[in-house]
């Protein structure tokens, strides 16, 4: 009898070996390796290439000069929301293939069921919603608490590729989401649904399709414990978009930043509320972020940090407390552990403040993560004023990074900030002396510029 053929493939990345081994060589994973069939070389479809049947190899391809390029008139497709379409770079592609990640419950299904109503009710697309988690009635349910659906959209309920990309290429849709793409499964493969090559399968011919035809094509993806997308990590390198979708925890802003992007920047995010009639978008985060900041309190400071090319007013909140241990706790949350350490380090020998013997705890409101350098004075203003007891002013709002030495430095797009934090009526901003001379105040009338070199001065703010 005819040995069933099998290999192990790494779940990280997708390595392929005739044996199992504890460590996967390319991606270093440890004990990542699992037994799949292995796939006929015959039955697989690549992207390029026709599904490859009785006739062999596909059609050659004639080389082309980049100007014989034909460019669609209209080849993006606005998602209805405004912040979703600057995370993708100005609208959906066509033909393109978006991955959107998540953990589960964050509202992929349900921010995709409002782009699909979205496109087909403003934008007159062609939707086809495809679903292997919920049944009809369950999307029916969500819908409803939605909105009202109208225009050209349809629902299906299945998993097996092959007849999902039969009802595509027969209904020609513009705008299909594939949810998820872990419950899907290829007839080319006997491995279960969610195995690597399934995914990595499945995955293939969806991108075939849709570059052949022309859509675009949502895939959501679970993600594992660790927050990457389950499956292998050639799944990631096959989509043209990999988008996350992320939350505070319990809390109802939700945040949505791209990973990998072939049409635009990684560095822009959305921000998103959920409600109980589905996702808003936030046009003005730094407000919501704001919203609810303790007044007259010690130990908070609003500082201003960037993501992508946005500017965000966000608070820091700082306690310092006699630690109860020889080793006093630091806690960072929402920045970086090496830099609060490297913080601390500085207030004592630069401030001779001999907080060394305190628990630190740091927190950055509304869940969000900021690793830039800009925020070093708010993370130390926050610390030594939570260590003084002494309240930093409300209109004041602070940014600038710290040196080794105390010195107060100069950061990117400090004019940004600074408008910003102007128009949500700021007072007084302090900021490196750097930038302090060279900010067009022309359109800030009402707001004070406060030019600091080093920390000893910073402190002023913390005086009356
Ligand atoms: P869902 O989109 O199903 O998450 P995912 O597909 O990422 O697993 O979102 C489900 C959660 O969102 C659920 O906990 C209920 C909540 N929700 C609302 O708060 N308001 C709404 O209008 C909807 C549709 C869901
Ligand atoms: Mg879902």
């Amino acid at each position: 009898m005819a040995k069933a053929s099998s290999k192990f493939y790494c779940k990280e990345c997708g390595y392929e070996s005739a044996k199992w081994m504890g460590q996967c060589p390319s991606c270093r994973a440890w004990n990542s390796f699992v037994e799949e069939p292995v796939l006929s070389a015959s039955k697989v479809a690549g992207f390029g290439g026709k599904k490859a049947s009785g006739s062999g190899r596909p059609p050659r391809q004639r080389p082309v000069k980049i100007d014989e390029v034909k460019l669609e008139q209209e080849d993006r497709m606005p998602t209805g929301f405004r912040e979703l379409d600057r995370v993708l770079g100005g609208g959906i592609v066509v033909g393109s293939l978006v991955l959107l990640g998540g953990d589960p419950g964050i509202g992929k299904s349900t921010i995709l069921l409002e782009v699909s109503r979205n496109l087909a009710a403003e934008s007159n697309k062609k939707v086809l919603y495809i679903s292997g988690e919920e049944s009809l009635k369950q999307i029916r349910m969500r819908a409803n608490r939605i909105t009202e659906i109208t225009g050209d959209i349809s629902f299906m309920a299945e998993t097996n590729i092959e007849n999902i990309i039969e009802t595509i290429e027969e209904e020609k849709p513009d705008f299909v989401v594939v949810d998820s793409i872990q419950t899907m499964y290829t007839e080319t493969v006997t491995a279960a649904p969610g195995s690597v090559s399934q995914v990595r399968e499945s995955a293939s011919q969806l991108l075939r399709v849709a570059k052949e035809n022309g859509i675009a094509i949502f895939l959501v993806g679970h993600v594992t414990k660790d927050g990457t997308v389950a499956g292998p990590k050639v799944l990631e390198h096959m989509v043209d978009v990999v988008l996350y979708f992320e939350g505070d925890n319990g809390g109802t802003l939700r945040i949505l930043h791209g990973q990998k992007n072939r049409f635009g920047s990684t560095n822009e995010i959305a921000v998103f509320e959920m409600t109980g009639d589905g996702l808003r978008e936030v046009l003005n985060p730094s407000e919501l972020l704001l919203n609810g900041r303790p007044l007259h309190a010690s130990g908070s400071v609003v500082t201003c940090g960037m993501e992508g090319t946005r500017p965000l007013l966000i608070e820091i909140q700082g306690l310092l407390v006699p630690s109860a241990f020889n080793l006093p706790r630091r806690t960072a949350n929402g920045i970086d552990y090496n830099r609060l350490n490297m913080l601390i380090a500085i207030i004592e020998k630069r401030l001779n403040l001999n907080i060394g013997k305190y628990d630190a705890y740091v927190n950055i409101t509304g869940g969000l993560r900021i690793a830039e350098p800009s925020m070093d004075l708010g993370i130390v203003l926050s610390l030594v004023s939570s260590y003084m007891d002494i309240e930093i002013p409300d209109d004041v709002m602070v940014f600038g990074e710290v040196g080794l030495s105390g010195e107060i430095r100069a950061v990117s797009n400090a004019e940004q900030r600074v408008e910003e934090a102007s128009r949500l009526g700021f007072d007084r901003i302090m900021m490196p002396a750097f930038h302090a001379g060279r900010i067009d105040a022309r359109n800030l009338k009402d707001v004070q510029i406060l030019s600091v070199r080093t920390l000893k001065e910073a402190m002023a703010v913390l005086r009356k």
